[in-house]
């Protein structure tokens, strides 16, 4: 298999210039890959193998340990569902079943044709307003099951994903 060509990674070169041996290093140079591409790609992992030296495999192994790295790319739409205190107790798991009902996937997982990802995050700063969800960075509170439904459903309605037939 060919190396990967270094112009192909600009964003993240930045830091692996700053990469000085430490294996802990590694976390840093991955999370850079991940916050530039949306997910730690075969390449991203071959290219920081071949500079740093470390196995790919060694790296991928890495990878899958930690929870906040992901190996697939995220759907066009992201949808999280916050699961901090104050969320899970106005509901958050009332939330989360109709998302899952709307979506078909649960946490860490993007639907079939790419459209959505639903992810759980611990707290989205906003409280007062829980439970809570973004779309896309943008936030919906005090969702009961109707709420958001009517949010994700018109979430699918832009994304294309629902029949002429549903929206009539
Ligand atoms: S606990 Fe959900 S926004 Fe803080």
């Amino acid at each position: 298999m060919s190396q990967p060509k270094t112009e192909d990674f600009k964003p993240f070169n930045v830091e692996l210039w700053k990469y000085d041996g430490h294996a802990g290093a590694l976390i840093p140079l991955l999370q850079s890959a991940q916050n530039t591409y949306g997910y730690v790609s075969e390449k991203a992992i071959d290219h920081i193998s071949h500079i740093t030296g470390i196995p790919a495999a060694e790296i991928y192994g890495v990878v899958t340990f930690y929870a906040q790295f992901r190996t697939k790319p995220l759907g066009k739409n992201v949808v999280k569902i916050c699961n901090g205190t104050a969320c899970h107790v106005n509901g958050a798991k009332t939330v989360y079943d109709t998302v899952q009902d709307e979506l078909q996937i649960t946490y860490d997982e993007t639907t079939d044709d790419g459209n959505f990802s639903l992810l759980s995050v611990a707290c989205l700063g906003c409280c007062s307003l829980a439970p809570v969800i973004t779309v896309n960075g943008e936030t919906h509170g005090r969702l009961d099951s109707a709420k958001t439904r009517k949010v994700i459903r018109e979430e699918k309605r832009r994304a294309g994903a629902v029949s002429k037939a549903v929206e009539e």
